[in-house]
């Protein structure tokens, strides 16, 4: 919140920006420091992933129970978290994991379990993990920032709970410095996640499934999401964004933490996406001590080169913040320009002109990996859509990964982002405020969902909420469009319809050209329709075994094939497109079957992003130039002499079809697709697309032979070492001639060196194998189902990634991937260490007092309770303190034995260890101390006895205590 300090610092009209932008001299200062100046130091801010290394704990620990007053005394203090919180858990033996991770994904499907989550149980589990911070970062502000937990979570550090969250789709970020320690000492984070609870109707995973980052800004600062830019043309009307030049107003949330006033000029340069500097503006203010302030610039853009799917042109903007003259914080990314409006008659404008949605709806889970989505599969899923012909996905129904949003941008898809719920809870008013913070910045965000289908929607309590939540995103970002995905109800009063910007149907064939002719003022769009039925590959069905024939030909009752659902958006101009639902299938809701399937048939694509007849017929209906392909395969062995039906998806207006040369059939194409069921013979099969009496396409599918061999066939042939770079690896079998065979089910072994598999996946919605890879990440065993399977591997930076694939009977296939360097900078974890904090001390007193007593039961306050960190002033009078710890030893340390290690001992002091002297540390000034622990299990005692007879002054433990190997 900003304070009452704030200032607003207006530091130029959209007149002088312009003047400024045009100003060689200033531009060019800005641009790049003049020859001989000397290099700014490096911005003090820091991002440091933490995903290596954690340990992670199926199932809950119970929190110790409280059955006397001192247990019941120390649990409720701080610092004191018993359990899978507290700093001295056993926690050597957990399983070691990386992030983003999706425990969910490893359990063992049951039809016990809700079939929504693919019969996942879920349920709690424990991660945790060690930091070391730098003392450096003592001043400013330090984030524990969680991107995403499945689905509620509590965070301890160092066992002191440091917050609760709820809800699987909204960052959690923790302020950590009253929590840290710096230096030598280590941090313990504790994370307990509940994902017993659910907030939807798909498969959501569980877990740290996103990204944890340590962020780290000095005392003046721009605030996390502090950078807003708002880039509009100058002009009025729809032409305005091509025709003429373009204002960027920027404002920036900053902070001082530190104990002085700052002198500070905020610096803003955008440069074009051809690198060349292009505008730039400066401002000072004052930053009061403990204030925040807001600056507000505006750069002046002549004639961008927008930003659209067609050509998704990124600008670069980097806004520096300098305190008295040093660079104190410095935030850049990237910024496209583009002008969106929904329109009542004309549907979207995008750079004001007619832009018709060809959206896909999509969760967010993957085969291999579930909901821990790599970053670069969000590359590989919004480049299938892009090849499928498509410009747009919707959130459904939930806030996206920020990398998601990234990737939109670079690759020119628009992005619908959707809230989860409907409220006007505190916690729900926080999700959506955050989810308009994360995608306020980016070009590919189109418009806000606030909520899917909900029935309330004719209801005054319906518009009460959606009142306060559009209210709320109009605060946070005035210039986007707020709709709702609505579906029936659409005429009845009160209805949260009549309160947004662009009314969404969900599946509202039946209704929406009367809601059209009755409020013909209103953008429509359809937010959700299709959900068409089918198993990739299959050339027929089989309701028995639960396949679905690849044919769009089957659709539920409420939606309509593919075919069908565009053909009715394309009829209508006033309708702004839609999105169709599911570019991808996902786990959970195997509508219309159950156990065991365990993931939905809705797809144009399946769960590895391999294309099903709904992508070609897609992408016949969406694109301009001409498209063909024949769906599913020509290879039917055992089926000779029979009719088989297949189909050409095309753009053509007519398809012949021809076998070993000859024309067998032609048929006319009908909103995207020419059906027919030709005798199969083997052969090479030719499809013409014709316009106007011209071949203006063509494609063929030649029958494949017996397999012979594996192939893998990896997205890209270069990987950095780091799992967020994960390369998607397709696995096929190939006949002699080297094609694809694409009716193979072998069940193969992969083998990886120099990486790990991640998981592997076939898109079989009905799978029954498990996803992830054998517990080292080396090896893996999949199937192909109708001829195809995939891999995500990951590279570990040993060297080149090599992928061997073997199956019985076929000769093995083999890939090798070039390594580069991660690029992300992480933070390591540290060794586990058991950490000594409940100490207790008693009463200083003038007598020598005997170490290792035990104290009385139910004692709280004879002695005090002290953690170490912290020196006390000695008296004369009473020279000898004495410090006391009862503590367990972790399980190997018990057994093999350790070392007590003192960071800091001050002061003269005697050590004992279970009623005996173990040291003498004789000299009084701070200094560390390491006393070997034989082994033994069960409680130990621990005694320092200050003697400050000779040297009084200060005495104690300003150091952490622990226990380590
Ligand atoms: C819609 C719903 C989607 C999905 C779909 C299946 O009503 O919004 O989440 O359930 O039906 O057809």
């Amino acid at each position: 919140m900003l304070s009452a300090s704030r200032r607003t610092i207006l530091a130029s009209t959209a007149a002088m920006a312009a003047a400024l932008a045009r100003s060689p001299i200033v531009a060019q200062a800005l641009a790049a420091p003049a020859a001989g100046a000397p290099p700014q130091p490096d911005s003090p801010r820091r991002r440091l992933s933490l995903e290596a290394d954690w340990r992670f704990h199926a199932g809950d620990i119970p929190f110790a129970p409280l059955l006397d007053h001192e247990a019941a005394y120390a649990h409720a203090k701080a610092g004191n978290a018993t359990g899978g919180a507290a700093e001295d858990c056993d926690d050597g033996d957990w399983a070691m994991v990386t992030l983003p991770h999706d425990f969910a994904l490893g359990q063992a499907p049951d039809p016990a379990a809700n079939p929504d989550q693919a019969y996942r149980p879920r349920g709690i589990a424990w991660y945790r993990r060690g930091v070391l911070l730098d003392p450096a970062w003592r001043e400013g502000a330090l984030d524990l920032v969680f991107d995403g937990i499945a689905t509620n979570a509590t965070v301890w550090i160092n066992g002191t709970l440091a917050a609760r969250h709820f809800g699987g789709y909204t960052p959690l970020v923790i302020d950590l410095l009253p929590f840290a320690r710096f230096g030598e000492e280590p941090n313990t984070i504790a994370v307990r996640v509940d994902a017993q609870d659910s907030e939807g109707w798909w498969y959501e995973g569980a877990g740290l499934y996103r990204h944890v980052w340590i962020e780290r800004r000095a005392p003046v600062h721009i605030v996390r999401h502090g950078l807003v830019a708002r880039p509009h043309p100058l002009g009025q009307g729809d032409n305005a964004a091509t025709s003429g030049d373009w204002a960027v107003p920027l404002t920036l949330d900053l902070a001082n933490s530190g104990a002085a006033d700052a002198a500070i000029t905020v610096a803003a340069r955008l440069t074009a996406p051809d690198g060349t500097a292009v505008a730039a503006a400066q401002a000072a203010l004052t930053l009061p001590a403990q204030g925040q302030a807001q600056a507000a610039l505006t750069l002046a853009v002549p004639r961008p080169r927008l930003w659209s799917p067609a050509d998704p042109a990124l600008y670069r903007l980097e806004a520096r913040v300098l305190a008295n003259g040093v660079l104190a914080d410095q935030e850049s990314g990237a910024l496209g320009l583009r002008t969106v409006r929904f329109d009542a008659d004309r549907g979207m404008l995008l750079n004001g002109e007619p832009c018709p949605i060809k959206g896909v709806c999509a969760h967010q889970d993957h085969a291999g990996v579930g909901v821990a989505v790599p970053d670069s599969l969000w590359d590989y899923r919004l480049r299938r859509i892009r090849e499928m012909g498509g410009n747009a996905l919707r959130t459904a129904h939930h806030a996206p990964a920020p990398e998601l949003l990234e990737a939109a941008d670079r690759l020119g898809v628009m992005i619908l982002a959707e809230n989860r719920t409907l409220s006007a809870a505190p916690d729900t008013l926080d999700a959506l405020a955050a989810l308009v913070r994360l995608g306020r910045n980016h070009a590919s965000v189109i418009a806000w969902s606030l909520c899917n289908e909900e029935s309330i929607q004719a209801s005054g309590i319906g518009v009460a909420m959606v009142t306060r939540m559009k209210a709320l995103v109009r605060t946070l970002d005035p210039t986007r469009a707020v709709t709702a995905a609505l579906n029936g109800a659409m005429e009845a009063e009160p209805n949260i319809a009549d309160m947004l910007d662009v009314v969404g149907f969900n599946y509202g064939r039946g209704s929406i050209d009367a809601y059209h002719a009755a409020h013909p003022t209103r953008p429509l769009l359809s937010s959700e329709d299709t959900s068409a039925l089918m198993t990739r590959g299959a050339a027929t069905g089989d309701a028995a075994r639960h396949v679905i024939a690849d044919d769009d030909m089957t659709a539920v009752p409420w939606g309509q094939t593919n075919s069908a659902a565009w053909a009715f958006i394309a009829q209508r101009p006033w309708l702004a497109g839609g999105f169709l639902w599911t570019g991808f299938d996902y786990r959970g809701e195997a509508t219309p079957f159950g156990w065991p399937s365990t993931s939905s048939f809705f797809g144009a694509m399946d769960l590895c992003g391999f294309a099903k007849s709904g992508f070609h017929i897609r992408h016949a209906l969406w694109s301009a130039t001409p498209v063909i392909a024949i769906w599913p395969h020509w290879t039917f062995p055992g089926s000779e002499g029979r009719a088989v039906p297949i189909l050409v998806a095309s753009n053509a207006d007519l398809v012949s079809l021809h076998l070993g040369g000859q024309e067998i059939a032609r048929a006319p194409v009908r909103d995207g697709v020419a059906r027919f069921t030709p005798v199969y013979a083997p052969g090479r099969l030719l499809a013409q697309g014709w316009r106007d009496g011209r071949v203006v396409a063509s494609a063929t599918c030649v029958t494949a032979g017996a397999p012979v061999a594996l192939r893998l066939v990896p997205d890209r042939l270069r990987i950095r070492a780091e799992r967020r770079d994960a390369v998607p690896v397709t696995v096929m079998a190939v006949d002699d001639a080297g094609q694809s065979v694409p009716v193979a089910q072998h069940g193969f072994a992969l083998h990886v060196e120099g990486g790990q598999i991640l998981g592997l996946g076939n898109g079989d919605p009905n799978l029954a194998l498990p996803e992830t890879p054998a517990a080292d990440g080396r090896s893996g065993a999949m199937a192909l189902f109708n001829g195809l399977a995939q891999a995500i591997v990951c590279a570990d930076g040993s060297g080149p990634l090599h992928l061997v694939a073997t199956a019985a009977g076929l000769a093995p296939a083999r890939c090798v991937l070039r390594v580069d360097p991660a690029t992300v900078a992480a933070l390591p974890a540290v060794p586990p260490a058991q950490p000594l904090t409940e100490w207790r001390q008693a009463p200083a007193s003038a007598q020598r007092p005997v170490p290792g007593q035990r104290l009385g039961d139910g004692d709280m306050n004879s002695w005090a309770w002290t953690k170490p960190g912290a020196t006390q002033p000695t008296d004369p009078a009473a020279p000898w303190v004495l410090l006391h710890l009862a503590f367990t030893p972790r399980r190997a340390v018990a057994a093999k034995g350790g070392t007590v290690r003192f960071a800091s001992v001050v002061g003269r002091a005697e050590i004992w260890l279970d009623g005996v002297r173990v040291a003498l540390k004789a000299d009084p000034a701070p200094a560390p101390l390491a006393i070997p622990l034989p082994p033994g299990s069960g409680e130990r005692l621990l005694d320092v006895l200050f003697d400050n007879r000779v040297t009084p002054g200060r005495c104690g433990l300003a150091g952490m205590v622990s226990l380590g190997a």
